[in-house]
């Protein structure tokens, strides 16, 4: 071949090299004439060829992660859902054995009716969270008094539990939001509070503003969380003591839910913890606009 077109077959080899092996690689560019020209070209498709790539695999990355989060999700309510219908039918099959009497069978049938609201309860929660997926969570809003929704969790300390105390200024302070999400995270909070606390322990639900945001504390003198657990009490299920919880009738769905209705009103929720001093979660919202 003649010498002038030398350059142009170390171009095509260098191409199928790069065809072969690596994206990252580029053509050397030698001269401006027109061969380095198309060089120059050629390692502009390369790049651009390589981001495309790379956006895809992350992209595909994320719907991976995805569906393993669901599929997860499924996997979990399955298994929680199993546990209430458990009781049902073993309760359910001994009545029907017929050798008991009737206080007997009155037992069995309280065990049936109380499983089936726990199923009931779990549902609910299920379904919130599926809305919550949708980004279908808030349904109506209007003008909402935290100070005035808060005062309904205060009450004297009884049944082994721990008070509740308030801590709110006198004005009311507003968010734009749904009432009953609302109503329901705090109240997540404060029962998480109350069943982790001594009775002879405090619990004390704080409101204070500023002039970018409401924030609502729960705070408790109890038991705390162990380091290693706390990034994880925000997921779905997740219990720092599984069989204990799990006893108390905790599914591991409260901070799940608090953490969703934070976020589909424009807030967040964090949590800080120490093993044997206490738990303090922080909600904060948005003022109404
Ligand atoms: N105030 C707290 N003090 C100590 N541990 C807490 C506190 N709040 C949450 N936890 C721990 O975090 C875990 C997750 O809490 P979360 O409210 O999500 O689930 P749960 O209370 O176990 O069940 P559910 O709320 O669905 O009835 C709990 O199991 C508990 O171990
Ligand atoms: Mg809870």
């Amino acid at each position: 071949t003649s010498r002038a077109l030398r350059p142009v077959g170390e171009l095509a080899r260098a191409a199928e090299r790069i065809g072969q092996h690596e994206l990252s690689e580029r053509i050397p560019v030698t001269g401006d004439d027109e061969l380095g020209n198309l060089a120059n070209t050629f390692n502009q498709m390369l790049e651009r060829l390589e981001t495309a790539f790379s956006e895809q695999k992350s992209a595909f990355a994320k719907l991976e992660e995805q569906y393993e989060l669901q599929r997860r999700f499924t996997a979990d309510a399955s298994h929680e859902l199993r546990t209430p219908l458990t009781r049902i039918k073993v309760s359910a099959s001994s009545a029907l054995g017929g050798t008991e009497g009737e206080s007997d069978l009155k037992r069995a049938l309280e065990i049936v009716d109380r499983s089936a609201d726990d199923m009931d309860r779990l549902i609910r929660r299920l379904l919130l969270l599926a809305r919550s997926d949708a980004g279908q969570l808030i349904q109506g809003s209007q003008d909402v008094d935290l100070v005035d929704l808060c005062a309904e969790f205060q009450k004297p300390a009884a049944d082994g539990e721990p008070a509740v105390q308030i801590d709110a200024p006198e004005g009311p302070l507003f968010v734009f939001g749904d009432p009953d999400l609302l109503s329901r995270a705090i109240g997540n909070l404060v029962e998480n509070a109350v069943r982790h606390t001594p009775s002879s322990g405090h619990v004390t639900l704080r409101l204070a503003s500023d002039s970018d945001e409401i924030r609502v504390t729960v705070e408790d003198d109890g038991e705390g969380i162990p380091p290693e657990a706390l990034p994880h009490v925000f997921e779905r299920f997740f219990r720092v003591d599984s069989a204990r919880s799990r006893s108390e009738g905790g599914a591991g769905l409260g901070l799940a839910i608090v953490k969703s209705v934070a976020q589909a009103h424009g807030g967040s929720v964090a949590i800080d913890s120490e093993l044997g001093k206490g738990t303090k979660v922080t909600l904060r919202l948005p003022h109404k606009r």
